[in-house]
């Protein structure tokens, strides 16, 4: 470890592996490119970063993958010592598909395994990159069970054949994980969701921990750089919430400190995206010194907005009729 490096804490998956307690998202929100992202991965992983969130459908882990190879010979890290994610978008879940996607993203991240493989989406229903909020597939589909348990069942078979150790699911709901946990053979071993002090998600945090999962949580600043098809005009902004800002002004820090301190003392692991060397570094060490106290934690739990910022609502599928289907609200 160098004398800059800061040294992050982890939680406990329920295989008794460790996962780092914060990470680097990689989605550059149509904002950023690869060529960003992938310096920001090396300057991250030097400064102490050892989970990375990446995905398919963003588009990068070609230039990732370069990164990671110069991590690795540079020995700034090795393969064992980090955590990486990976996700098979959505049009990828036909039969043997899983696979083809998983290794494809393994050969052009250019490593041999993942720590975490997900299901980005639960169900087969996709856009093209960029597409606008109104864009809408003809092909799109509700939710099944059936469907998702095929998609499963050959995660579960990522991990037998040693692609992935651990595979988890993400933008589920309760209603969801209630119809499938009875039909799982490998367990999910984390969950991603959006996450942040706006957008808490109590119930669906509660069932998840309450079942031994990790929760991940995405847009854990409040995705100020969204893309436009995430954004409307009822958003609540997590850095402007009074309870945020009054709190950061007591700690003499940014609000966005608070929302990472917030989510690594209730338990998830936020991953938060910044190309930005100095956001980066802030945001890994402001979770190792100055923790929150219980009555400010307790005063961000009530500040709670239910203010969902990535509504999905591209995907919904013909007869829907507003996103709130596709979260079974
Ligand atoms: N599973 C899923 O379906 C899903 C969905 C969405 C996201 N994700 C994952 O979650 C990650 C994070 O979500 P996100 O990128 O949407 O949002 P986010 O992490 O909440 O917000 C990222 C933005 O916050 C700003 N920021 C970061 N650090 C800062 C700091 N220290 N001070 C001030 N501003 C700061 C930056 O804005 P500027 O660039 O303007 O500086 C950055 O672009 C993604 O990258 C992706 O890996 C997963």
């Amino acid at each position: 470890m160098s004398a800059k490096e800061i040294k992050v804490p982890s939680k406990t998956l329920y295989t008794g592996a460790k996962m780092p307690a914060i990470g680097l998202g990689t989605f550059g929100s149509d904002k950023y490119s690869s060529d960003d992202i992938a310096r920001a991965v090396y300057g991250a992983v030097s400064a102490g970063y050892r989970l990375i969130d990446c995905a398919s459908v963003y588009g990068n882990e070609a230039k990732i993958g370069v990164t990671l190879e110069k991590l690795f010979q540079d020995k700034i890290v090795s393969r064992e010592e980090l955590f990486v994610t990976g996700k098979v978008w959505n049009d990828m879940h036909g039969d043997g598909q899983i696979e083809k996607s998983c290794k494809n993203s393994l050969k052009d991240l250019k490593i041999d395994y993942f720590d975490l493989y997900l299901v980005h989406w639960p169900f087969p229903n996709y856009h093209a990159p960029g597409c606008d909020g109104d864009s809408r597939n003809p092909d799109s589909r509700p939710f099944s069970v059936e469907e998702f348990m095929s998609v499963w069942r050959q995660c579960e078979s990522l991990v037998d054949r040693g692609l992935t150790k651990h595979i988890g699911m993400s933008n589920m709901t309760v209603k969801k994980l209630e119809e499938v946990f009875p039909l799982c053979t490998v367990k999910p071993a984390a969950i991603e969701m959006e996450l942040h002090p706006g957008f808490q998600q109590p119930e669906l945090f509660q069932f998840v921990t309450s079942h031994g999962i990790v929760p991940i949580g995405f847009c854990p600043l409040g995705s100020p750089s969204r893309p436009k098809r995430d954004r409307t005009p009822e958003d609540v902004a997590d850095t402007q919430m009074p309870e945020i800002v009054k709190i950061a002004n007591t700690h003499n820090i940014h609000p966005v400190e608070v929302c990472l301190k917030w989510a690594v003392q209730r338990g998830q692991i936020p991953i938060p995206f910044s190309v930005k060397e100095k956001q980066y570094v802030s945001n890994l060490r402001c979770i190792t010194e100055d923790p929150l106290t219980d009555e400010e934690m307790d005063e961000i739990r009530q500040a709670d907005k239910n203010c969902r910022l990535v509504k999905g609502q591209v995907f919904l599928w013909p007869g829907a009729k507003s996103w709130e289907e596709i979260w079974d609200l």
